[in-house]
């Protein structure tokens, strides 16, 4: 099992030795899994390439990790706990020898379908125990597996599809979430209209919506299901092999497929797992992320079961079918440990005391905060009246790229500071950069945050195009993996993330690239041009406004601010809609040609006190007009 560090001085001296000898740390964290083969070498990298491999030489297999190694002793303790959307259907529990059970059966299916190792399979799946179950049946044969969260677009679907030429699709026929209807098949369609390389569709039957089964392509899993057998032996795979991709968003361009390998993944997701939130055999662990993002990936799914964890899985929303649910699946459940977003956490706020009053949530040890800075209100409302006062909120700061959670408490060992993440877990060697690229030393200080020193669960590239991954986390600073964050670092040498600094927007936790919004506009057929920013918003943390020039005169502006969202939400997903919309007649510009984001922010913000020096401009006056227009903005447009 994993080693759990119990105090702070533990951690203390843990810390120093990661950081003056990381192979003899890691290594011998990574001797409590199972090995086909022992690595050569802990640690070979160089962040200019970059080249970067964790426990070269290894052989396994994670999900003998997740699942084979867990048989002996906890054949039927629960592993998986799935919460449906609706709150009158059964609850499902899944023993680990049930798991087990089900991945070898679903491996055996994709192998039926000639999925190999190294094939790219797309699950595009609601919350339910069959996303995980898939994701370990690829890992079980060695494919490389691509969630792509059920709120896309068959469009975005399709993107990510074609850009890493998955050969296979597993999703459901409909999903519900809250009182609404998704009919997650009818948009697998439409992707597979442009997606040449898929040659199987496989379907769940989750809610018995009809659906077209196009003969040949789809098929349906439950009679896959009752051909294949029940046993499968897993795949030896190298430490350096990959296990998966996960789209993300980034300041420009298409969103980037980030690649994350096998062995270095495994050993930091358990460790982070174990560790940040102190996690005590038996304890129920639940995480309100989506299996579509990277939380969901590691800590829903491998971080809880290679520490043979009980995981809840949810696959409704916080505010159905009352906002009350959160609170009624802790009582219900006995969770124990409760990790959410900052978002959800102030939109149930919102709702007062009452849906918490005569909850039993005693249960609860420990709560979680990821995917955006967690106000400190908001912190203050979870912690008081969620956590009675007694559970450590841990702040846990990482991201996609990451593969875990780089800076957070300790549950119940590292002093708090309501809205820090507070001090990196070992292994992790922060810095601060000014503009220049120069560490900034010492205390109470604030800048751009950098990893100067590899971590296991670093990703290991972009799918297909490496130079990209370079040019984007390591050409920055040298010898730096560069976060995209804005950080200070306090005078008790404490984080705190402050939020990007590239134009990257975080909306409810969601990333969202001001470039992949602005094309979607532009597709719109009176619009020309357009730039995306964002203002600050109560519930959503980060809001879109978008800045729109058409080709023509609009009269009826509501109509075409509408059609625009509407666009949006069809080429990307709903969670991509902008909040507001101002048609303008020009975009602030320098003479070079570059929109200057800066003062389209404060305006978004209503902020025009201060635009700052606007004399660089092509035409200053293009500012005051979308000033004027900014300040006649309909409020319904919001
Ligand atoms: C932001 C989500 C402040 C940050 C795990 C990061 C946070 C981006 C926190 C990654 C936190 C995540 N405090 N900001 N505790 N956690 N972020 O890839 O801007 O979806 O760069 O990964 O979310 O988002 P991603």
């Amino acid at each position: 099992m994993v080693p759990q560090i119990k105090t702070f001085e533990e951690y203390k001296e843990q810390y120093e030795l990661s950081v003056n000898d990381p192979e003899a740390f890691w290594g011998n964290i990574a001797e409590n899994f199972e090995w086909k083969k022992k690595w050569n070498s802990v640690l070979e990298w160089n962040f200019s390439a970059p080249d970067i491999k964790w426990f070269n030489g290894g052989k396994l297999n994670i999900t003998e990790n997740c699942l084979d190694r867990h048989q002996a002793a906890r054949k039927n303790q629960t592993a998986i706990i799935w919460e449906p959307n609706d709150a009158n259907d059964a609850a499902r529990h899944i023993t680990y020898g049930e798991l087990f059970l089900y991945v070898q059966q679903f491996a055996n299916v994709l192998l039926a379908q000639d999925v190999k190792k190294g094939d790219r399979v797309c699950i595009y799946l609601p919350m339910i125990p069959e996303a995980a179950v898939a994701m370990l049946a690829c890992a079980r044969i060695g494919a490389i597996h691509s969630v792509v969260f059920a709120g896309f677009s068959a469009q975005s679907l399709a993107d990510r599809i074609n850009d890493a030429s998955c050969k296979l699709l597993i999703t459901a026929d409909s999903m519900m979430r809250g009182e609404k209807k998704i009919d997650l098949k009818k948009i697998a369609d439409d992707a597979m209209l442009t997606t040449p390389g898929i040659n199987k569709c496989i379907v769940f039957n989750h809610k018995s919506s009809p659906v077209q089964m196009k003969p040949e392509r789809d098929l349906w899993l439950h009679e896959l299901l009752s051909k294949v057998n029940s046993t499968h032996t897993a795949e030896v795979m190298e430490s350096e092999d990959p296990l998966f991709i996960l789209y993300t968003s980034g300041s420009t361009g298409k969103p980037k497929g980030v690649l994350h390998t096998t062995a270095g993944y495994m050993v930091y997701s358990a460790y982070t797992f174990k560790n940040v939130f102190q996690y005590k055999d038996q304890d129920v662990f639940c995480c309100t992320a989506d299996v579509g993002w990277v939380t969901g990936h590691t800590y829903i799914v491998y971080g809880p079961l290679l520490n043979g964890a009980v995981t809840l899985m949810f696959e409704g929303i916080p505010t159905y079918p009352d906002p009350g649910r959160f609170w009624n699946i802790i009582e219900k459940h006995k969770v124990n440990i409760f990790y959410t977003a900052p978002t959800a956490i102030r939109s149930l706020q919102l709702y007062g005391l009452q849906p918490v009053k005569g909850k039993d949530l005693s249960s609860l040890k420990v709560l979680g905060s990821v995917g955006e800075p967690i106000n400190e209100e908001a912190w203050q409302w979870y912690h008081k009246n969620i956590g009675n006062g007694n559970c450590p909120i841990v702040d846990t700061w990482w991201q996609t790229e990451t593969g875990g959670i780089l800076i957070s408490p300790l549950a119940h060992i590292t002093p708090l500071k309501p809205a820090f993440a507070t001090l990196p877990l070992p292994g992790i060697q922060p810095v601060l950069v000014d503009q220049k690229g120069n560490e900034i030393t010492g205390n109470g200080v604030e800048g751009n945050l950098c990893i100067k020193f590899p971590w296991p669960g670093i990703a290991r590239s972009l799918y297909g195009n490496h130079e990209r991954f370079r040019t984007t986390y390591f050409s920055t600073y040298q010898n730096k993996y560069f976060t995209g964050d804005g950080c200070k670092r306090d005078e008790d040498g404490y984080y705190r993330i402050t939020g990007r600094v590239d134009d990257v927007i975080n909306v409810s936790g969601h990333r969202i690239g001001t470039g992949e919004v602005e094309d979607a506009i532009d597709e719109h057929n009176c619009v020309i041009e357009s730039a995306v920013v964002a203002y600050p918003h109560e519930v959503k943390g980060q809001a879109l406004y978008a800045f729109v020039i058409c080709d023509r005169d609009i009269h009826n502006k509501e109509a075409v601010y509408l059609q625009i969202k509407n666009h949006v939400a069809k080429v990307i997903g709903p969670f991509a809609r902008p909040d507001k919309i101002q048609i303008v007649k020009a975009l602030p510009k320098t003479r070079s040609g570059k929109i200057m984001r800066r003062i389209l922010r404060k305006i978004a913000e209503g902020d025009i006190t201060n635009l700052g020096d606007i004399s660089t401009l092509l035409d200053p006056a293009v500012v005051d007009a979308i000033v004027a227009g900014a300040a006649g903005l309909n409020e319904k447009n919001s």
